[in-house]
């Protein structure tokens, strides 16, 4: 089996004109160039590189603004500060240019003139931090232009609203792109703690030969958050909590959890595996799907005052597969609830023979349980029952946990937009999603997008509509 390419002390990549679209836009103010800046002070960056930050027209692509911008970006939301000698040299490789699709022979002139400084053997990635009308445009300029030549186009979510919008993003991707080009980024897939779902389960033998129907009784993918859509109200009307987050990041967490072991962690056997599953779903059933809505969403701005648009939703989701047929997944997410966490919990059944007395109501799982929190730094915990000390054999619920901070390899951690960046700039799609997984999903989804439930509302800082507890019956929701 081949390593996995991380393993390797070799990730520097080839030189590099990154040019990020949107370049003054919230993601690449809050991810991408406090992430670019990390990985240069990393020596993770290429040794030449070159970085391109795209204003729209009619915004003057000034140098000394743009870098002024980048700068309080990184101090706003980046872990290092832009002082001294590194900085200088990172932000002095920076520049502007005001750009868009139908005004492209600035970005080309730049481009080529960083080309030139860089000479022989750089590459070009493109970011396309923008929104999804612009992704077209883009994806075409880039393809008449000639811009997509020696390239690799980074694409944002949303991969489409549906099935059918998805294809045609898809054809456009592939009418100007090989697909070996194209990174389709969930940054879900970047987060330390869901890659190492891949060695938590193929590299030790204590998990994996449990891993099935065998064993486990449910599996919980429950991503609560306490941030309203504070300011991205005319964005959520436009998506919706299952679009935003079920269809990009909590489907593909399951695929981890659900897949068979990949014959190698290269992105055609890892991909062809969580395709499989995404394949093996079962079409939703709207009877297994609760809608919520926080009270005093209509009140922000850019939401229609009688919007039926989902902040929150929690659904039961079925493989059928040998290895999980009957096994229940439950995903949840919502804004403006109780807590903001990221925790994956797997059930386990209880013993074939059960030689203590329970206690009135109590539910078996929950002292034996597998909980994966991967908002960052991360945790694992193995909770399990032991023997409480004393004459009498009565059982108590006890823990064993591993946490990142505390770990050998933390001070390596790489944010999930830096690794994944990286990823790109190395040419490794195992981490990226993949078009037709992409399509499968919709279809899976598509009777919900037909037929929606009626949304509930639920109060600010709770933890959703009282209704959400049918889904999760007869085992109940982990959190709180
Ligand atoms: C984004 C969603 O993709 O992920 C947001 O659009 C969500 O609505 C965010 O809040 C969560 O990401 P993170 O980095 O906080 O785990």
């Amino acid at each position: 089996m081949n390593p996995h390419p991380l393993a390797s002390d070799d990730v520097r990549p080839d030189p590099h004109v990154i040019v990020i679209f949107g370049g003054t836009g919230d993601l690449a103010h809050r991810k991408i160039f406090p992430g670019l800046f990390h990985l240069y002070l990393a020596n993770l960056l290429p040794e030449r590189f070159r970085i391109i930050g795209v204003v729209r027209p009619p915004a003057k692509g000034s140098n000394d603004d743009f870098r002024a911008r980048v700068r309080d970006a990184i101090v706003e939301f980046g872990d290092a500060k832009p002082d001294g000698e590194e900085w200088e040299a990172f932000i002095a490789a920076v520049s502007a240019v005001a750009a868009d699709a139908t005004h492209p022979a600035t970005l080309m002139d730049a481009v080529e003139s960083a080309e030139r400084e860089l000479g022989e053997g750089a590459r070009r990635l493109y970011h396309l931090a923008v929104p999804p009308d612009a992704t077209l445009q883009l994806i075409t300029m880039l393809g008449t232009t000639g811009l997509n030549a020696n390239a690799r186009v980074i694409c944002e979510k949303p991969f489409g609203t549906d099935l059918a919008s998805a294809k045609v993003l898809n054809e456009t991707i592939r009418a100007n792109f090989d697909e070996t080009q194209v990174f389709r980024i969930d940054h879900f897939l970047g987060k330390e703690s869901i890659d190492n779902i891949l060695a938590l389960r193929f590299a030790n033998r204590l998990f994996e030969p449990l891993w099935n129907r065998d064993h486990i009784c449910f599996v919980q993918i429950d991503v609560p958050e306490s941030l309203t859509v504070a300011g991205r109200g005319a964005f959520y009307e436009e998506t919706g909590a299952f679009r935003d987050m079920v269809v990009s990041h909590l489907f593909q967490v399951m695929g981890y959890l659900a897949m068979e072991q990949p014959t190698s962690f290269d992105a055609g056997p890892l991909r062809d595996e969580i395709h499989k599953v995404f394949q093996t779903m079962r079409p939703l059933d709207v009877d297994n799907v609760v809608r919520g809505q926080y009270q005093g969403y209509r009140d922000e701005p850019g939401v229609a005052p009688d919007s039926t648009v989902e902040t929150f939703v929690a659904l039961r989701v079925e493989i059928e597969n040998t290895r999980w047929k009957g096994v229940p997944f439950y995903l949840r997410t919502g804004k403006g609830m109780a807590q903001r966490r990221q925790v994956i919990t797997i059930g386990f059944e209880e013993p074939v023979m059960r030689l203590f007395p329970l206690a009135k109501d109590a539910q078996t799982w929950r002292g034996n349980r597998l909980v994966v929190d991967f908002d960052d730094p991360g945790s694992i915990h193995a909770h399990f029952l032991a023997k409480e000390p004393g004459p009498v054999m009565q059982l108590g619920e006890a823990t064993m946990s591993f946490y990142y901070k505390d770990s050998f390899r933390h001070a390596h951690r790489l944010e999930a937009y830096e690794h994944l960046i990286l990823e790109a700039m190395l040419g490794n799609r195992a981490l990226f999603t993949r078009s037709d997984g992409i399509e499968r999903l919709w279809e899976v989804a598509a009777p919900l997008l037909e037929v929606a439930p009626e949304v509930e509302f639920y109060a600010q800082g709770s933890w959703g509509p009282t209704s959400m507890e049918r889904i999760v019956a007869p085992h109940g929701w982990c959190l709180p």
